[in-house]
């Protein structure tokens, strides 16, 4: 692609996501009435699945008014974070008020900063109550989901521009129910399918929610588009390629766009005894909304290279050992691949490019915005240079690429409208903990009062952000 300054659209979108999990003080003593969620649950139980055995050691809770200056002071106009369903609701009947209180101060705090709220309803995390009735599994979560979400359009309705009911569904059923990444760590391939239309369902409820509140900001789902990647032409790798397509984002894409299940998963799943016998479809679908959503969040970091399988694939008598992963394709290593090596992801900006004219091309240009991409890096105090601030030109090297393939999509009709990093200050990540760092702010744990520190990538973006160009 050809070198050369490109400007942003007028308006464009900058800033970064966070989560509740990640960055509130979430640790074993709950502060501020929260109830017990299921990560503190899981450190609590089995702290060896944690790097370093660390758990979240955030303190947002008492520093938002330092940690949303930093944002003003990066330039940003938006800023995404979720909104802890434990802390809200957290006995699932009574509202916390000290949550109210909470959730009001950091939005207004943002609004003196003009910049816009993007608050995700759900982000990896729920109560424990709702593990006890079967997490995800159970169809009256995506109930009690669409009552929770009620109760935070009324609360902060005035205080959110966006709206959305999920981050990632995709990598909640991988997470908890495929690859043993997340609390309660199974792998049962059908309970995880369960989980998917319970899923989809609660989004469903929740968008009906928002409508009936009256609000006119906008509702949005943010989906983890990795964009399946056929390793050749081949009749076999394309069909593995499409296979990879429906469980990564169809499932949730179609659905909620569409308003219907995709036809070809189900067939899929029905013809090899995958399919959950408890679940009829056709219920399902009478209630997924033909109403569409407002926007769509893409997070991308890398793209998922997938070839056929060289083997056939074994079904268990009940189905539970199957993947994805391991049963309908393979992922596929391409030789001479960039690598990021502390993340095991593969670095190719184009596929951000490719994913925004899918989007334009088979999702009618939906209203889209990136809504995360990152680079995790282990050890990062190795580019520590002379004035102690972290070299990461790596990070910047990541953005500018991936900025440029974004703006040669918005030059191509596509309707993205903003960029937001993962992450702008340092944070926990799920089982990996404290290992890579993804911020332009360099969380230092190591002193008494969690320092924060620019990197270079900082004045970088503060530059991009006031410039509205790279
Ligand atoms: C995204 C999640 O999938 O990736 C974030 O929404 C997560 O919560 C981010 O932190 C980076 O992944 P990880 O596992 O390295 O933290």
């Amino acid at each position: 692609m050809e070198n050369k300054n490109i400007t942003f659209p007028k308006g464009f979108l900058w800033g970064s996501a966070t989560s509740a999990p990640q960055t509130e003080n979430m640790g074993p003593i709950n502060i501020g009435g929260k109830s017990e969620t299921i990560w503190e649950n899981s450190f609590k139980n089995d702290p060896d699945r944690y790097f370093e055995q660390r758990f979240c050691e955030g303190d947002f809770y008492n520093r938002y008014k330092e940690d949303i200056k930093i944002a003003a002071d990066l330039n940003f106009n938006s800023l995404r974070f979720s909104i802890s369903w434990a802390r809200l609701v957290p006995d699932g009947i009574n509202v916390n008020l000290e949550a109210v209180e909470f959730y009001k101060n950091v939005f207004n705090e943002c609004k003196k900063y003009n910049i816009k709220v993007f608050v995700v309803l759900n982000h990896f995390d729920h109560p424990m109550w709702v593990m006890e009735q079967g997490g995800w599994e159970n169809k009256k979560t995506a109930q009690d989901f669409a009552k929770y979400s009620s109760i935070a359009f009324e609360k902060f309705g005035d205080l959110v521009e966006r709206w959305v009911s999920f981050n990632e569904p995709v990598g909640i059923i991988e997470g908890q129910y495929w690859y043993d990444v997340h609390p309660p760590f199974e792998n049962n391939f059908k309970k995880g399918i369960s989980a998917m239309l319970n899923l989809n369902l609660a989004h469903a409820l929740s968008l009906q929610e928002f409508r009936k509140s009256g609000l006119s900001t906008e509702f949005g789902l943010i989906l983890n588009i990795t964009l399946a990647v056929p390793r050749s032409k081949s009749e076999s790798d394309v069909k593995a390629s499409k296979i990879a397509d429906l469980f990564q984002w169809k499932c949730f894409m179609d659905t909620a766009y569409w308003g219907k299940f995709p036809n070809e998963l189900y067939d899929l799943l029905v013809e090899r005894d995958l399919w959950p016998s408890s679940i009829n479809i056709a219920d399902y679908n009478k209630e997924f909304l033909k109403e569409k959503i407002d926007f769509l969040g893409v997070n991308y970091y890398s793209p998922l290279r997938v070839k056929s399988l060289d083997y056939e694939p074994v079904f268990d008598e009940s189905r539970s050992q199957v993947t994805p992963e391991t049963h309908f394709y393979q992922k596929y290593e391409m030789p001479g691949r960039r690598m990021n090596i502390y993340r095991g992801w593969e670095i190719y900006p184009k596929t951000i490019y490719s994913i925004l004219m899918r989007i334009k091309e088979e999702y009618e240009n939906i209203n889209c915005f990136i809504s995360e991409n990152g680079m995790g890096v282990q050890n990062e105090e190795r580019f520590r240079g002379e004035n102690g601030m972290i070299q990461d030109k790596y990070r910047i090297e990541f953005m500018a690429e991936h900025l440029m393939w974004i703006a040669q999509a918005i030059s191509e009709g596509s309707s993205c409208n903003g960029y937001h990093m993962w992450t702008y200050i340092d944070n926990w990540s799920w089982i990996n903990a404290y290992k890579n760092r993804y911020g332009f702010i360099e969380l230092d744990l190591t002193t008494p009062d969690n320092v924060r520190r620019e990197k270079l990538s900082a004045s970088w973006i503060r530059n991009v952000i006031k410039e509205n160009k790279i």
